[in-house]
């Protein structure tokens, strides 16, 4: 069955024949040849492009693909399993700003005990046209957290990692018995590489409680931070180019980071979940 709402009028979107969205009013959005669909209205774009560009997407995808964050993706899993309980098996699970997909395939499939359909948007189309080209299992649409085109109380599980939360419009599509499990960097994510570039090091900060829990409550929180160990350049550069310093710091800054041909940087982690 389809979570997903016309974002126009709201009433329920039916896929009609001809790889056509269509709802009662006639609004129509046609599926992409990756199978995804825009559902971002013109007017909701803040510019023409919104959202991560084509190189940070594919860098995203590169690094990931290393395997570097798998430790990160193991814990969600085990903490569904340890603290989530669902009244049916059968569940919809939703990635939240799911840039490439990565973590809503890694992540969201195969939980124990749980058979997930899944759903992902981000408001880059680069992300969800990438995302869809490549888990063809899941679908994929583009469009922004703050006005989500998902009918009410039609998702169990949200997942939302390193991406922007609206805690209204996740309380609103999640059931009754839903969760939201939100990823952010803890103190010491990437510490080395900020070393490398800033003179002085600023641990991460996170409005992530603050935020969330006038809305939820907060049932856990799970940090989780391990090394990893780059072993090329390549590897280096790789991690580089899909943190935030590589797109907005001077290429000579960068260059005692680039020349690198081995570093061991700290990953940190917070995942928190948050119940009704
Ligand atoms: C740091 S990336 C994380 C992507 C993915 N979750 C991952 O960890 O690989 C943040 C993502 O949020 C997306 N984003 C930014 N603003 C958004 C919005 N208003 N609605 C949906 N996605 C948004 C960006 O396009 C980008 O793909
Ligand atoms: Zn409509």
């Amino acid at each position: 069955m389809s979570i997903l709402v016309c974002p126009y009028c709201k009433s329920p979107l039916i896929d009609s024949a001809e790889r056509t969205y269509v709802c009662e009013n006639k609004h129509s959005f046609d599926l992409a040849k990756q199978g995804y669909l825009n559902l971002l209205p013109v007017n909701q774009k803040r510019s023409k492009d919104p959202g991560d560009n084509q190189m940070m997407i594919s860098a995203r995808r590169e690094f990931l693909e290393l395997g570097f964050y798998d430790p990160l993706i193991e814990s969600i899993k085990s903490l569904v399993a340890a603290k989530l309980s669902f009244s049916s098996p059968n569940i919809i699970a939703f990635d939240a700003g799911c840039g490439e997909g990565y973590y809503s395939q890694k992540a969201l499939n195969e939980l124990p005990g749980l058979s997930t359909k899944i759903w992902g948007t981000d408001i880059s189309k680069h992300a969800v046209k990438n995302a869809a080209g490549k888990y063809k299992s899941n679908f994929y649409f583009v469009s922004s957290i703050y006005n989500l085109p998902v009918a009410d109380a039609s998702v169990d599980l949200i997942l939302s990692v390193f991406s922007p939360v609206m805690e209204e419009e996740f309380k609103r599509i999640l059931s009754t018995q839903g969760y939201a499990i939100v990823v952010s960097p803890a103190p010491n994510h990437l510490r080395e590489i900020a070393e490398l570039i800033y003179e002085n090091f600023r641990p991460h900060t996170t409005n992530i409680l603050e935020k969330m829990s006038a809305t939820f409550q907060h049932l856990h929180r799970e940090r989780t931070s391990f090394k990893i160990e780059m072993g090329s350049a390549e590897e280096v550069l790789s991690l580089l180019k899909m943190t935030p310093y590589y797109w907005s710091t001077a290429q000579e800054r960068l260059e005692n980071i680039t020349k690198k041909t081995e570093l061991s940087v700290s990953c940190d982690f917070n995942i928190d979940i948050f119940g009704q």
